[in-house]
């Protein structure tokens, strides 16, 4: 990775979650900025986060980000929404670099999908305790609703790799059918965890909450912000390679890899180990 100060738009974006969720963020960076290189930590040695204290979680939080500040980052995107509920103040205030976590970006593109003004989040229990989504969604739409949901058995169904068939879709629908009563018709993925399972949780959510509700995917609607605002406060790499990316973890390197690749959608040969 380069870390030149003479040009500190060449410094990578730094990016982390708890484990592999946070690849869906990258994969979305990756496209909507190709030329950006990436700097990735999961947190693999202490996933689950979504089920721990806040207290906790804020203190994995602080250890992930040191430790990418540390080796050199223009900018800290938080791709974990458990992270970004209860942490990102503090992150935001404590780091000498920018700070964007997926849950302000999560809840504006579901302000601008809904028409009904009842928004549906799902995420993990620590997340949806947090109440973060109602209090972002209240900064753009003090008349929206948003209904929470904890779905705390789709992070070890996307660790395992099982994405599809009759476990995934009787859980989705075990999750969705509590929101059906809401008549939400914007459905957000509140962990970056579950566009793993959009497929699975886009056909239920036709079934269960009507043909027209929308999936919203936090990860993707934080790389949309990203290509919009970066080269004002945080500057733009070179237009002339292609990015690179380093994926660094806490442990287990080698199951990582496997899944990563699922994840990115091409082969993943090195990643590094890191003792936070
Ligand atoms: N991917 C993370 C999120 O967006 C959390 C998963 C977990 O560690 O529980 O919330």
């Amino acid at each position: 990775m380069s870390d030149t100060n003479e040009r500190p738009g060449q410094l990578p974006i730094g990016v982390f979650d708890s484990g592999l969720g946070g690849l869906t963020g990258v994969h979305a960076i990756r496209e909507a900025l190709p030329n950006e290189d990436i700097l990735y930590l999961g947190d693999t040695a202490r996933v689950p986060y979504g089920t721990r204290s806040p207290q906790t979680v804020m203190r994995y939080a602080r250890g992930c980000a040191s430790a990418l500040v540390r080796r050199g980052i223009k900018m800290l995107v938080v791709a974990c929404n458990t992270v970004s509920a209860v942490a990102i103040e503090t992150l935001q205030s404590e780091l000498a670099v920018p700070v964007l976590g997926v849950i302000a970006p999560g809840a504006r593109a579901a302000c601008r999908s809904t028409r009904s003004n009842k928004i549906g989040v799902i995420g993990t229990t620590g997340m949806i305790a947090s109440g973060a989504y109602a209090r972002e969604v209240a900064r753009v739409n003090s008349t929206a609703e948003v209904f929470g949901v904890a779905a705390p058995l789709f992070v070890p169904l996307v660790e395992e790799g099982w994405l599809e068939g009759e476990v995934p879709r009787l859980a989705t629908h075990r999750y969705l059918t509590q929101l059906a009563n809401h008549r939400i018709d914007t459905l957000v993925l509140g962990c970056t965890h579950y566009p793993m399972l959009r497929v699975v949780i886009e056909h239920v959510a036709h079934d269960v909450l009507g043909p027209d509700a929308r999936v919203i995917d936090s990860a993707e609607a934080t790389a949309h912000e990203l290509r919009e605002t970066i080269g004002t406060a945080v500057p733009r790499a070179e237009e002339i390679r292609q990015g690179r990316l380093h994926l660094m973890v806490t442990d287990l390197p080698q199951a990582f890899a496997g899944a990563a690749a699922r994840f990115l959608g091409h082969a993943v040969d090195d990643v590094e180990v890191i003792d936070l």
